[in-house]
């Protein structure tokens, strides 16, 4: 038996000899095969003008994601809000580097929210803002008629992730949800080699976030922590006003994360990436009950989100996704490990995904039979398309990335040079494309009410993880129209209550 240590240096030594896909190459594969993501997901060259869009919080996700990331064929931006001196500035940078200095100096700063949806050249909303914010600003854009892309987690909870989606339904234009996995080829790929039977049955998901902050950084000498950045001089400019946003402190404004009327602690920022892929990998299928435990075990301040977390999602048929986000420790990285009868995939850090087959001591028998059996069954021939696109290793060794579902890209990888995606411009490019495009009829992959289900197992992990209980879920969490949910209902219901539970249209 192998110690952990030896277990994952033999692994990385595996992956490297035998691993010939990972998500560059797959990158790379798009610059040969143009409009690689486009094709993959089903949409083309948007045709017509790029769809016009503001952006509200020019923040690390805002700037670093959503505009130098964005795609300017698809979608441009035309103005932003956002109410700290040094991101806004900071947002004019970005937009002045993705569109260069003539262009970007005119994209439109408004200093008031209401003032830049009330520009009817803007047809989309961008959120790149604190979870506490997403749904108020929102809805607001949806009843001014804009489409809107939302950054995750949704919201804050889940009464106001409905009124979210039913806002939507309203006005009868596009919600997205940023959960940009929904747009990796990575992922996709992931999923098709499960689909196919390359795992067999998968009844174990183990899912992680492991960061470690008890690191000093080297350049100050202080405890890591992303989530509590010093406060930029130029931001004291508005300490004063910060309440007429509903902050309570300057503080509060810059490190929102670490409290919990403004936050959603580990499970919202991190965790629901996890459980996103999870429900990605389990076919969307909703968990029957998590458990959880958590706290403040590291961090000494007054910080209010755990810096600890675990909880079990348990699914039907006994399938269980345990999942863990800790700051004390980085070996892991972050990633799903998928456990099934057959193998075990595992995918790390957004990057890397490999299989390792399960040792079978009857593999050559079964080989044979399998062979002299003509394949009848749906089953059977999915096992055949695996073994067309799948390089089978020793057991126990890492085959290479099977790309079963892109073989194409598979071929051309290793020709191109680096490009690196994530999802980010493919969820923008997808969302200006349904926009420009209705007539298609074409769904947005992560629309409101997967962002609402990602949600409810996010902030229900949540609620599971304080009380140190096991909750069991209920369907009506999930319906927009319905006001059950598993987590505290805001206090202040104005916001949930301006979009009426039923459409006026439907008979009551
Ligand atoms: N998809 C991903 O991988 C990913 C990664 C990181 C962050 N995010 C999400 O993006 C969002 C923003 O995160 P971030 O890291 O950029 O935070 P951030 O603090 O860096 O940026 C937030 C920005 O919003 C602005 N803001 C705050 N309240 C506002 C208000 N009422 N009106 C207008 N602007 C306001 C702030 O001034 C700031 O510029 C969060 O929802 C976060 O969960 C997603």
């Amino acid at each position: 038996m192998s110690t952990t240590y030896e277990y994952y240096s033999r692994n990385r030594r595996r992956k490297h000899r035998s691993l010939t896909l990972n998500r560059r190459d797959f990158m790379r594969a798009s610059l040969v095969v143009p409009a690689g993501a486009a094709l993959y997901f089903g949409y083309s060259a948007l045709r017509g003008n790029p769809v016009r869009a503001g952006i509200v919080g020019t923040g690390n996700e805002g700037c670093q994601a959503m505009i130098d990331q964005s795609p300017p064929g698809y979608l441009k931006y035309v103005a932003y809000h956002d109410i700290r001196p040094s991101q806004i500035a900071r947002g004019r940078r970005s937009f002045v580097s993705l569109y260069g200095p003539a262009e970007g100096n005119t994209v439109r700063f408004f200093d008031k929210y209401e003032a830049m949806l009330a520009d009817p050249e803007i047809e989309a909303i961008v959120i790149a803002t604190p979870l506490w914010t997403h749904a108020k600003l929102a809805i607001q854009a949806l009843k001014a008629g804009k489409h809107v892309f939302c950054e995750k987690l949704m919201a804050h909870n889940i009464t106001e992730a409905k009124a979210m989606v039913r806002a939507a339904d309203q006005a009868g234009k596009l919600l997205g949800i940023g959960h940009q996995r929904h747009y990796s080829l990575l992922y996709a790929d992931a999923v098709k080699n499960i689909e196919q039977g390359a795992l067999g049955e998968v009844k174990f998901i183990r899912a992680f976030w492991h960061r470690n902050n008890a690191l000093l950084d080297p350049k100050t000498n202080e405890l890591r922590d992303a989530w509590k950045p010093t406060i930029p001089t130029e931001d004291e400019a508005i300490r004063s006003h910060v309440k007429d946003w509903g902050y309570d402190s300057l503080e509060q404004l810059v490190r929102w994360r670490l409290f919990d009327r403004t936050g959603g602690g580990l499970m919202a920022e991190l965790g629901s990436h996890q459980l996103d892929a999870c429900s990605i990998f389990l076919g969307h299928e909703h968990p029957v009950a998590v458990s959880g435990l958590g706290g403040v075990q590291f961090y000494k301040d007054d910080r209010e989100a755990f810096d600890h977390v675990y909880c079990n999602f348990e699914f039907a048929g006994g399938k269980v996704v345990s999942y863990s986000s800790i700051n004390t420790n980085q070996m892991e990285g972050y990633g799903e490990v998928v456990m099934g009868t057959r193998g075990t995939m595992m995918v790390l850090n957004e990057r890397d995904v490999s299989i390792y087959n399960e040792s079978d001591p009857k593999k050559k028998e079964r080989a044979m039979a399998q062979s002299a059996a003509t394949p009848t069954s749906a089953a059977d021939t999915s096992n055949k398309a695996i073994k067309e696109t799948t390089k089978i290793s020793k057991p126990g060794e890492a085959t290479m990335y099977s790309a079963a579902s892109t073989g194409g890209y598979a071929a051309a990888a290793s020709k191109s040079s680096e490009v690196v995606s994530r999802g980010y411009k493919e969820e923008l490019e997808h969302f200006a494309y349904c926009i420009r495009h209705p007539e298609e009829g074409q769904k947005l992959r992560c629309d409101g009410r997967v962002g609402l289900a990602d949600a409810v197992m996010a902030l229900a992990a949540n609620v599971a993880i304080k009380k140190g209980q096991r909750l069991e879920f209920k369907e009506s969490w999930y319906d927009p129209a319905s006001t059950d949910v598993p987590d505290e209902v805001p206090k202040n219901l104005d916001l949930a209550r301006s979009v009426p539970t039923r459409q006026k249209s439907l008979p009551v």
